[in-house]
């Protein structure tokens, strides 16, 4: 299984520890980066793991920044993405189980790092189980087609000034 992995400087030591963590566990792993702690612009970094992720439906991503919202905000916005900010197991088992989530986001700031490593395991862990939870994935996607086209765009709202 193959892992995009990617923080700002806020999440960057503890993705460094995830990263050692999953290829120790056999995982192949893809890091975007940042490589310091010195600051950086997340969107730049969440992009990359998100299209990398929506380009491959066998792969899944991973994004930490301080609290996780700037990172969710940020994937949620790649069709086909589904990020889900996990801060507990509970959290993370279900975001897989009824969400299908594609990538995993930590806040940096707010879980440390064996709470991290515990949801990590919680999501690789679970499954998506199907059935009416597929029916409601269908009606995401269905809302993301319809604003992922310029024809959804009302008629002279394209028009130039
Ligand atoms: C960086 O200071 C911080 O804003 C960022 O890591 C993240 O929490 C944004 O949502």
């Amino acid at each position: 299984m193959k892992i995009f992995i990617g923080s700002d400087h806020a999440g960057y030591e503890l993705k460094e520890r995830i990263r050692v963590q999953l290829a120790g566990n056999g995982y192949e792993v893809e890091d975007y980066g940042t490589s310091t702690t010195e600051s950086c612009d997340y969107p730049l970094i969440g992009v990359k793991v998100a299209e990398a992720v929506a380009a491959d439906h066998a792969t899944l991503g991973i994004l930490i920044c301080g609290t996780g919202v700037g990172m969710s905000i940020v994937a949620n916005k790649v069709p086909g993405i589904r990020a889900a900010l996990a801060y507990n197991n509970y959290v993370a088992q279900y975001s897989r189980e009824h969400n299908n989530a594609n990538i995993l986001v930590l806040p940096g700031r707010v879980v440390g790092t064996d709470m991290a490593m515990a949801i990590v395991r919680a999501w690789l862990g679970a499954r998506f189980a199907g059935g009416r939870h597929q029916r409601r994935l269908d009606q995401i996607e269905e809302i993301e087609r319809k604003f992922s086209y310029p024809e959804t765009i009302p008629a002279g709202s394209q028009e130039m000034p």
